[in-house]
């Protein structure tokens, strides 16, 4: 556990992809009086991303990578992280894979949501998998971020039961309720 130290907040980045859930959740979350963190840029990897209009909704700094030329676009956005002071990467539905390089350069740490009980189902189609197994649980994880994909440490994690009328999608909009909850959990967890 790490504990804060006076009322600085640690200024975070979150990376997105598309429709931006998670980013708006932890915008709402950065408000509330206790919480460990401000929300000082967003990054997407898509310029039509529609998680975007809440950067301009809530006056955020976004920028956009299209991860085309991997190592180009990481070095600017290091650069970027170490101007704006950034000390926390929450990735949000983030759809490239950082690389071994950028992970360990960045002077702070990554977190990700990822919607399975980790360690099963790393990587997507995870509620596809979930349905088709027949699996009688689901669930989200948030976990740090390191060079292989989906298998850092586990912060924390929500289990959540399939119902024998789930289909993927509806899977997706119930484990999204829960990683609305358990993303804000796992950061008071981690800094309070
Ligand atoms: C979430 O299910 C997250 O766990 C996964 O991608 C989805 C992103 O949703 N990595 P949103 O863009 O935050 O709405």
């Amino acid at each position: 556990m790490e504990k804060l130290t006076g009322l600085k907040k640690l200024k975070t980045a979150v990376f997105i992809s598309g429709t931006g859930s998670n980013f708006k959740n932890l915008i709402k979350f950065s408000k509330i009086k206790k919480t460990p963190i401000s929300i000082n840029l967003v990054i997407s990897s898509f310029n039509k991303a529609k998680g975007l209009k809440y950067a301009d909704q809530f006056n955020i700094k976004k920028r956009i990578f299209n991860f085309q030329n991997t190592k180009n676009d990481e070095k600017k956005i290091l650069i970027l992280l170490k101007k704006e002071k950034i000390y926390l990467i929450c990735l949000a539905g983030f759809m490239k894979i950082l690389s071994k390089d950028f992970i360990k350069k960045f002077n702070g740490k990554i977190i990700n949501i990822h919607p399975s009980l980790l360690p099963k189902y790393k990587g997507l189609n995870t509620h596809h998998k979930t349905i088709t197994n027949k699996d009688k649980f689901t669930g989200c994880s948030v976990h740090y971020v390191t060079e292989k994909l989906d298998s850092g440490k586990i912060i924390m994690q929500k289990k959540i039961k399939v119902a024998a009328k789930d289909n993927p999608e509806s899977l997706a909009k119930k484990v999204l309720k829960h990683e609305h909850k358990l993303y804000p959990a796992a950061i008071m967890k981690i800094f309070s």
